[in-house]
């Protein structure tokens, strides 16, 4: 029976013990501590230890959201799961994480859309329960950076920012047609896909992946960025669509209770308060403590501002990403 609106019911959060701090970074490779603080704010992120999957995470925070939730794994009848790092090149993790879940026939599919991957996979699962395709989805984020970066002064811009996560929630009907998510808003500019990228291992080179894959200044088998390029973007198409998200339900930012955006830099999230005039103190940011989990920043980000209480019943909470692709993308709860 198809529904008027979504809202999420629970939400779970999971993030490796191993704590990597920008002191242990610096003993691999030329960087320091003072240098990501000022060009990133983080100052910590986790990574995993032996073998674990996008999944292992997911399959924690699932729990957790649908603990939180009240239900169990056979009241869902939907699993999306957002990731750019699946555990194994195919089936998807959403399949892997429904087994794990001892999940029945259900549909499950992954989302590959970077930073954004969680905000899509949200807009997918909110409209698939809305056309009484589904009645309740879970929907996980989750990444593990730590084994695809290159850790050495090579690999430095883009080895420091990342961190391993998950976050979940699990959506269903809104008993109030007042809350839950008011609307959702997706872009994507697939012309700058160079400017962000992970190329090899790829199906349309074969082998897929070369021992020249790894070699060179800038090597193909890493995620490789022109960061000042991807951060100009960022400050613009940002405060955009959070302006689309609030003007489409005929509100402004000084309605807004709680920005939560993808923690990709701290600097970009000042830029994008500041250009606002959204005081900082509406600005959800944790990137110090767990650097970028791309599709896994934004649960993690809401989960830690639901605990801590900054997201109040009746909050008009922002949910906003930008990354690789390039896509961008937002939501925007009544809580
Ligand atoms: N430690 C020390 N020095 C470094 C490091 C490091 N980890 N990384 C780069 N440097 C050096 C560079 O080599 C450069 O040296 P040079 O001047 O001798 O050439 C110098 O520091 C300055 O580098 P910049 O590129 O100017 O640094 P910038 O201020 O642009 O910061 C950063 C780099 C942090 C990557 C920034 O550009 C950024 O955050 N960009 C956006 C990232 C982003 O939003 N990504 C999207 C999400 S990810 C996704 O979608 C998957």
């Amino acid at each position: 029976m198809a529904v008027a609106r979504t809202r999420i019911l629970g939400i779970g959060k999971a993030v490796p013990d191993n704590v990597v701090t920008n002191d242990a970074l610096s003993q691999r490779m030329d960087t320091s501590d003072e240098w990501i603080q000022q060009r990133t704010g983080i100052s910590q992120r986790h990574h995993i230890t032996g073998d674990t999957g996008a999944t292992d995470l997911g399959k924690v925070a699932a729990e957790e959201a649908l603990r939180a939730a009240g239900l169990g794994i056979a009241d869902v009848d939907l699993i999306v799961f957002a990731t750019l790092s699946p555990d194994i090149d195919w089936p998807s993790c959403a399949c892997l994480l429904a087994a794990k879940l001892g999940a029945g026939r259900i549909p499950a599919f992954d989302v590959k859309n970077q930073c954004s991957g969680f905000v899509y996979s949200l807009a997918s699962a909110d409209a698939m329960i809305r056309a009484g395709r589904a009645r309740r989805a879970l929907v996980v984020g989750g990444e593990i950076h730590s084994t695809g970066l290159d850790l050495t002064t090579r690999g430095r811009e883009v080895g420091v920012i990342f961190g391993d996560g998950a976050g979940a929630v699990v959506l269903g009907p809104s008993d109030d047609d007042q809350r839950g998510l008011l609307s959702t808003h997706l872009h994507a500019e697939g012309k700058f896909a160079e400017k962000l990228w992970l190329e090899a291992a790829a199906s349309r080179a074969k082998p897929r992946i070369k021992p020249a894959d790894l070699d060179g200044d800038n090597p193909s088998a890493f995620p490789r960025m022109q960061g000042k390029f991807v951060f100009k973007h960022a400050v613009t198409r940002f405060p955009e669509v959070i302006q689309e998200a609030l003007a489409f339900n005929g509100l402004g930012v000084k309605d807004l209770d709680l920005l939560i955006p993808h923690q990709a830099n701290l600097r970009i999230n000042q830029f994008v308060a500041a250009g606002l005039e959204l005081d900082e103190s509406k600005v959800v940011n944790n990137i110090e403590r767990f650097g970028n989990t791309t599709a896994a920043s934004i649960p993690i980000a809401l989960h830690e501002a639901v605990q801590d209480g900054r997201v109040r019943d009746g909050s008009i909470v922002c949910l906003a990403a930008f990354g690789a692709g390039f896509t961008w993308a937002a939501a925007l709860l009544r809580w």
